[in-house]
């Protein structure tokens, strides 16, 4: 049959050069297509004699063959090409290191409330709350400190607003965390042994005060607790807090709500300029603690014949300041993000006794 060998050429040709799938399947169709010059060339077997079909018929079919491969293989390679552009262009170097991902520190008060929290239930105590706008009785009264009482003044007490004309009892920012005492007495009664960290609300503003700071409260009832089970807590927790053997000195003082009461000092020194907790002859006052008062018992609703117990108040952001050598209260405020990277914690440095307490 005439005419193959240039039709076998222009349609290889045509294959190897062209350059997308479209390319190949235009040329598909017009050289083994239904209607492709093969099929054409198929349709003049017809006319043929017998001896001379036996020659083209399967030159034909080669010829068809032959154009299938040479179409899949093209389309093979440009499939391949297509892969090694992508390759080159979409390259990644996994060597680099990756992009530090920005995160939040844990703030020094969040820190040390977890491991005064941690250190406190290791000793049986466990975590009460109360709300941070509080009666004026639950504030004062509860806690035996009558209206006409100095302490009332001299807590620099925030009152909350109120219309002309609503006289419900008056309401305070809680100036301590004293009435989470009375809340927890009056809903789970004696014996207990609790720890109320929270938010408290002075007027006052210095390096070493500000109008909103920390404490912790504790409260152990029983039936026969005494001045000599609250020193022994404070210096298990004084000394499990800093990481060494840490005494405690007691000072008479004077709480409306607790009888005797005493201002705890913690141990400690000055060595050129730094301060060192557990050592030396030096003390450092932290805390107001006491008996609590039988008074204070009755408001709470508990048996004052059949309980006693003691009661502490701490600063919780005075103890981060000490354990942890901040200078200035009013920068725990700021929200400075300078500080909370320097001060704060990292998110896995989880507070527990056997981690030694980021010691
Ligand atoms: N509530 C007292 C204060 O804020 C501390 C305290 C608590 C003292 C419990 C005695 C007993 O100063």
């Amino acid at each position: 049959m005439d005419g193959l060998e240039p039709l076998k050429k222009k349609y290889l040709d045509g294959i190897m050069a062209a350059s997308d799938e479209s390319a190949l399947e235009d040329l598909r169709l017009t050289a083994v297509g239904k209607k492709g010059e093969v099929a054409l060339k198929m349709r003049e077997l017809g006319k043929m004699t017998p001896e001379e079909r036996q020659v083209a018929g399967p030159a034909l079919n080669a010829l068809k063959d032959e154009i299938n491969s040479a179409l899949a293989a093209r389309k093979a390679a440009l499939g391949d090409a297509a892969l090694e552009e992508r390759l080159r262009t979409e390259w990644l170097d996994v060597t680099l290191a990756g992009r530090p991902a920005r995160q939040g520190t844990i703030h020094p008060v969040s820190q040390v409330s977890e491991e005064v929290t941690a250190i406190f239930a290791d000793m049986g105590f466990s975590v009460a709350e109360g709300p941070q706008v509080e009666s004026d009785w639950f504030n004062f009264d509860a806690l035996n400190i009558p209206p006409e009482h100095p302490t009332r003044t001299e807590m620099d007490t925030f009152y909350m607003h109120r219309a002309e004309g609503d006289d419900r009892p008056p309401h305070v920012l809680r100036t301590h965390t004293s009435p989470v005492q009375i809340r927890h007495m009056q809903e789970f009664g004696a014996p207990c042994r609790i720890i109320a960290p929270g938010r408290v609300y002075r007027a006052d503003y210095d390096q070493t005060h500000t109008p909103m700071f920390h404490q912790v409260e504790g409260l152990a009832l029983g039936t026969d607790l005494s001045m000599a089970n609250l020193k022994w807590v404070l210096e298990e927790f004084f000394s499990a807090f800093f990481g060494i053997k840490v005494k405690t000195r007691f000072r008479a003082s004077h709480f409306p709500f607790t009888e005797p009461s005493a201002e705890v000092d913690i141990q400690c020194s000055w060595v050129n300029g730094q301060l060192r907790i557990g050592e030396g002859d030096g003390w450092m006052e932290v805390l107001g603690s006491g008996m609590v008062h039988p008074k204070v018992l009755a408001a709470g609703g508990v048996d004052s014949d059949a309980f006693q117990g003691f009661a502490f108040g701490m600063g919780i952001d005075r103890i981060a300041m000490l354990k942890y050598g901040i200078p200035d209260l009013r920068a725990f405020f700021d929200s400075d993000l300078r500080w909370l990277r320097h001060y704060g914690f990292s998110t896995l440095d989880q507070p527990n006794l056997h981690g030694g307490l980021n010691r």
